[in-house]
């Protein structure tokens, strides 16, 4: 067929921490309770990074050694890593460095990516274009936060949602039409302040100060948040859509975000799917940032197969937020063919 590169996703991957953290654990721990819980976001428990000097790297290269091993590949095969994360080990080095260091990837270059909640789309997209241009052949994309770190958990606003998770792809490219077939990115840095983390940075380095105050935990403006995310989330999935003259029945799978699923469902309506096509994991996980995109295509893995339409949308603090639609590569259990070096 058609000869032009696309970049299309070749395995995937996790790394799941074992400590869960149960709605009824949090109900102990501040004043909430499992009912409130479930029916504002639809979360149950999240997983949690527990150990001294375990950080983000940890879990990205463990979800990178997962991608390699599914798609037989060595690590000196990977060009490329990007890690999409707000929770980076140490504001320098990047992650990524740390994480090309722990899986041996003695040939990549890579880098950090920060777009908080929508960081894999992005990081994804990013990725692409270096399959695209030739410039690449193995690109590893991970999310990876450990939301935990940023997390004030006397603060029942926010400790309910977030978790602490790692999952990716691995990029490479296909000339049968495959892969990655159209993408809306946007941001709208207006909007920062509903959703941040004011310490620790350069405008704040952190100070007595910063401590007392909090600043180093994540604020948000929740209402103002979750109107923001229904709209641009339902606005660019009806785009792309749009764009690419999908309708409701040609979608195979929304793979969204993973911030609340009632913002989940009003964009499934809004493009007309039937939740049976919505991958929907919230309640095992939480909100995870930079993972929960990969994680669901980890989950849903099996049910997708070579061809399948499919429409990744998110949104995040910044604000960030857009979709991809792309068609996936491979068959449940089959190993793409390999394309060497
Ligand atoms: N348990 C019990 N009650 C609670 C809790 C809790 N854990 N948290 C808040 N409440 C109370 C509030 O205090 C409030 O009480 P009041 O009416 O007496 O003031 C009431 O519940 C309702 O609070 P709201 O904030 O209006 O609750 P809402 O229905 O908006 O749900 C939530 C809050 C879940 C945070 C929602 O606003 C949301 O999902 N926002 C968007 C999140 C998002 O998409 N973020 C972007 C991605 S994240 C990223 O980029 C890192």
């Amino acid at each position: 067929m058609g000869s032009k590169a696309r970049a299309a996703i070749t395995a995937v991957g996790h790394y799941l921490p074992e400590t869960r953290l149960t709605n009824q654990d949090l109900s102990e721990m501040v004043d909430t309770n499992d009912a409130w819980i479930r029916s504002r976001t639809g979360i149950e428990e999240r997983r949690i990074l527990t150990g001294a000097g375990k950080g983000t790297s940890y879990m990205a290269a463990r979800a990178g050694q997962e991608i390699m091993k599914k798609r037989g590949i060595s690590a000196d095969e990977i060009d490329t890593i990007i890690v999409a994360t707000v929770t980076p080990d140490m504001a320098f080095p990047a992650t990524a460095c740390l994480v090309q260091a722990e899986l041996g990837a003695q040939n990549a270059w890579g880098f950090d990516l920060s777009a908080a909640c929508s960081g894999f789309l992005f990081a994804l997209n990013t990725g692409a274009g270096l399959i695209e241009s030739g410039r690449a052949g193995k690109v590893l994309v991970i999310g990876s936060d450990k939301m935990s770190s940023i997390t004030d958990y006397t603060d029942r606003t926010t400790c309910v949602l977030f978790g602490d998770a790692a999952a990716g792809v691995l990029l490479e490219a296909d000339h049968d039409g495959l892969g990655l077939m159209d993408s809306v990115l946007n941001v709208d840095g207006r909007g920062w302040e509903a959703l941040c983390m004011l310490g620790g940075g350069s405008r704040y380095p952190a100070t007595h100060d910063t401590v007392d105050k909090k600043m180093h935990y994540i604020y948000q403006d929740g209402r103002a948040v979750f109107k923001v995310a229904v709209k641009g989330m339902a606005d660019v999935a009806a785009e792309i859509m749009e764009r690419n003259q999908l309708t409701g029945e040609d979608v195979r799978y929304l793979v969204p975000h993973q911030a609340n699923q009632r913002i989940i469902d009003a964009v499934a309506r809004r493009m007309g799917l039937s939740m049976d096509r919505v991958m929907l994991n919230i309640s095992r996980y939480g909100n995870t940032t930079a993972a929960t995109i990969p994680l669901c295509l980890c989950d849903w893995e099996h049910q997708l197969n070579k061809g399948d339409k499919i429409v990744i949308a998110a949104f995040g603090g910044g604000f960030t937020w857009g979709a991809t639609y792309l068609r996936w590569s491979y068959n449940p259990g089959s190993k793409k063919e390999s394309h060497g070096g």
